[in-house]
């Protein structure tokens, strides 16, 4: 890799956005705990100083001694980045009460500088503090104010240091501050000197070379779920050592209708060394009877593994497991008492036994997701797999509340597919994040011609989010709603009302279970 650009965290709550605006910049940069050894190594072209939710006037917040960075590479402190290299030196920060939240304009104070350069005068910032940097060290000079505050923008005296030391009070990575992506751009080429040559393009091709070396000869195994990010990362591992990869594709009853055959027939179309294992009756059996939904994750999660083991087994000359682990999934921001760094549990696909000796490889552990989906996109894997909405690894499991009959996953299957292929054939489920139907475990009165009916009540669940953190109900039009209902009712028998969920996630989740 050229270049790089580190990115200290002290637990501000927008520090992934700095992140993201950077490699944006087509910069890659990392995320490293505040607390992590920094290595200046010679593509090191800059590091920046996240914000925090803590003052830094505060016993005990998450500090690191700056006099391992400044002069020697080039710096940019972000609010209590800043405000700690101002205090660092000897300058004073302080509890106000010109606290600032919100917007702002940017004052200049008419200092030619290649950081507010083509920043127009009054800009629109955004700040978020309660300390304020009350007077700089000698070693620093003021660039721009606010009417609240003097001092918004500072840098370091020219012949102070060897590398320049910059700090912003305010958040240049948030889109409120109107310019904050060009004043980044300011930092990130022409003071730091980066030249911007990482795409997704660039990624997939140096990350094919590096897993070459890394894996060698050895063989390399990977379960696929059929969602975008195994994919991507199958595909990679296939462009790099071709059939030494081999995948495990588990049908465990639980996919959506049609699912196992159209994903397996795409993955082989793409060459890909895809072993689908038919594990359909094993699932149902192990779940027969039990109602409680982590029960139900348990025992799919044990059974993934057991299959896995299974087949992994009947396999010689492997060394690694692959897997489709995310940026997001590794970095958590710090809290004050420390940095951490986990894994979510799905996506370590239940936490393999340390006995089958696999070494994780995972090519995709520094990417966001809509970088996937771009790198995706440059591999040419179809659209169809990229743009799917996220699917649970419970499946179906998780949507048919009480207990699991292959009855009951057959009807939601056929609702599902009514839904699914509505939303598509009617544009709507590209701009919907989720979708899926629930399945209730109880009946309701209709009636059908002239008879009386007692059947069962789906949920249609739509929803529109960025990450499934939060969500909102999809606001789709009546008639289409309409439609899937009229659609379900006489094509699927067994079930004769449907409702549309909606509710907002917090407080309501996304599944149902
Ligand atoms: P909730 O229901 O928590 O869902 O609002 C948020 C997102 O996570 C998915 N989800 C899961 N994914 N294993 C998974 O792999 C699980 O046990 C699981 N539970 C929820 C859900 O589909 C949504 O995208």
């Amino acid at each position: 890799m050229k270049e790089r650009v580190i990115i200290l965290d002290f637990g501000s709550q927008f520090t992934q956005l700095i992140a993201r605006r950077v490699r944006e910049l087509n910069v890659y940069c990392e995320i490293l705990p505040f607390s992590a050894e920094v290595t200046l190594a010679p593509e090191v072209k800059a590091v920046i100083l996240s914000g925090s939710p803590c003052s830094v006037r505060q016993e005990g917040a998450p500090t690191v001694d700056l006099s391992t960075f400044f002069g020697k590479v080039p710096l940019l402190g972000v609010c209590y980045g800043a405000q700690m290299m101002a205090l660092q030196l000897g300058g004073k920060v302080e509890q106000s009460e010109k606290r600032e939240y919100g917007h702002a304009k940017l004052r200049p104070m008419g200092v030619l500088d290649p950081l507010l350069s083509e920043i127009p005068e009054d800009s629109q910032i955004w700040m978020s503090h309660a300390d304020t940097i009350m007077a700089l060290p000698k070693e620093f000079e003021l660039l721009a104010g606010t009417d609240q505050i003097n001092t918004a923008v500072f840098r370091s005296r020219s012949g102070v240091y060897d590398k320049p030391v910059y700090g912003l009070q305010f958040h240049p990575e948030v889109t409120h501050t109107v310019h904050g992506l060009k004043i980044l751009k300011n930092f990130i080429y022409d003071i730091a000197g980066c030249e911007g040559s990482w795409t997704p393009a660039s990624f997939a091709t140096e990350k094919i070379a590096e897993l070459k070396e890394t894996i060698g000869s050895e063989g390399v195994l990977m379960g696929l779920s059929g969602g975008v990010d195994s994919t991507v990362a199958a595909t990679l591992l296939h462009r790099a050592i071709g059939d030494q990869l081999v995948c495990f594709f588990i049908d465990n009853g639980l996919l959506r209708k049609g699912e196992f055959e159209q994903v397996l027939e795409s993955y082989h179309g793409q060459g890909l060394n895809v072993v689908g294992i038919d594990a359909r009756d094993r699932f149902l059996n192990a779940l027969a009877g039990v109602s409680d939904p982590e029960g139900k994750r348990k025992i799919i999660g044990r059974e993934f593994i057991r299959v896995f083991e299974e087949e992994a087994k009947k396999l010689s000359g492997i060394k690694w497991l692959g897997q489709g682990t995310i940026y997001p999934d590794v970095i958590e921001s710090v809290s004050v008492t420390g940095p951490s760094v986990t894994i979510k549990s799905h996506h370590n696909v239940g936490g393999l036994p340390d006995y089958l000796h696999l070494e994780i490889i995972e090519p995709l552990r520094s990417l966001f997701k809509d970088e996937v989906r771009k790198v995706g996109h440059e591999l040419e894997i179809p659209g169809g797999i990229l743009n799917r909405h996220p699917f649970p690894g419970p499946g179906l499991a998780i949507r048919i509340l009480g207990d699991i009959t292959a009855e009951r996953v057959q009807l939601l299957q056929e609702a599902d597919a009514i839904f699914i292929d509505q939303l598509k054939s009617q544009g709507h489920y590209d701009n919907v994040w989720q979708a899926g139907v629930m399945l209730l475990p109880i009946h309701s009165v209709g009636v059908m011609g002239d008879e009386r009916t007692y059947e069962q009540v789906v949920a249609l669940r739509s929803v529109d989010s960025h990450d499934g953190m939060t969500a909102t109900w999809s606001p789709l039009p009546h008639d289409f709603l309409s439609l899937v209902s009229t659609r379900i009712i006489n094509e699927v028998k067994g079930i004769n009302r449907v409702v549309y969920d909606i509710s907002t996630k917090p407080p309501a989740t996304i599944e149902w279970e």
